[in-house]
């Protein structure tokens, strides 16, 4: 994989480095349409979707982010023609072993949520070795959601925290929000600052519906395997031109703001 990256981006240097998204989740769509506007199968385009995911990755700790979430299989994707399925699976299993030495080098810890106990042997053995050789990774993580969606990851929680309730180990008036967190998928991470969409479509598609509740939301026309570094830096630059209330006034937040930059 050629990543040719250009060293500093001019985009690069308009980001306000002390209000970087710590952390940027994906919906990384477009791969089916890219390649068919080329002629090419769509499994072309979910390969040309990996280079363009190792690019963003790069770019995204360049400038800072910490984690990157990514959709790369929801649930409902296993509805997709086999010949389809079967690609996507072996791109996992190869591609994943593949990168493991390129990823320690770059110093990123790989993660994956969602239930990978359907997946072939073949990739959950690729995707268990990436993740024990990159554990000690500490400039970004990249999280592969695979076999994901947030109705499996809401109801899985929900069965678990009814579990400990019966077992006494939980009492029903203590459940909150966090105890909610705790049992998500997520629980080892901060909830994303940016959702970003490629592709052109407005939605969600059952992608951290709970995680998302106050990230600012971007989406761009761009397909997933032409989204580069400087579309990434426009997100980013975007994300830094809103004001995030978290449900209090603007005037509360500058007020805040105020205060932390006396
Ligand atoms: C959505 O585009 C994309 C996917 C369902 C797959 C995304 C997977 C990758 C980018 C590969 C990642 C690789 C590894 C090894 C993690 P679409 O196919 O729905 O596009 P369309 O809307 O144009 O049809």
């Amino acid at each position: 994989m050629n990543l040719n990256i250009k060293t500093m981006s001019e985009l690069l240097e308009k980001i306000d480095k002390n209000r970087v998204p710590q952390h940027i989740a994906i919906i990384m769509d477009g791969n089916g349409r890219w390649a068919k506007n080329k002629g090419m199968e769509r499994s072309e385009g979910h390969r040309a979707g990996h280079d363009s995911l190792h690019v963003v990755l790069e770019a995204a700790a360049n400038a800072g982010v910490k984690y990157l979430t990514v959709y790369a299989f929801s649930t409902e994707n296993w509805n997709r023609p086999q010949a389809e399925v079967d690609a996507l699976m072996e791109l996992i299993s190869i591609a994943v072993r593949i990168d493991t030495q390129n990823l320690i080098n770059r110093g990123v810890r790989l993660k994956t949520i969602g239930d990978l106990s359907r997946l072939p042997q073949s990739a959950r053995d690729s995707l268990n070795y990436c993740m024990k050789q990159t554990e000690h990774g500490e400039r970004v993580t990249l999280i592969l959601a695979l076999n994901y969606s947030s109705r499996w990851e809401l109801t899985k929680a929900m069965q678990d925290i009814a579990h400990e309730t019966v077992n006494g180990e939980l009492k029903p008036e203590d459940i909150d929000a966090e105890t909610v967190n705790r049992h998500l998928a997520t629980a080892d991470y901060p909830e994303p600052d940016l959702l970003i969409r490629t592709g052109g479509e407005q939605r969600i598609s059952n992608f951290l519906l709970w995680q998302i509740s106050y990230s600012e939301l971007y989406f761009c026309d761009t397909y997933w395997p032409d989204f580069g570094e400087n579309e990434l830096y426009k997100a980013i630059i975007e994300f830094q031109s809103r004001e995030r209330r978290f449900g209090k006034t603007s005037a509360q937040v500058q007020e805040e703001i105020h205060i932390i930059n006396k």
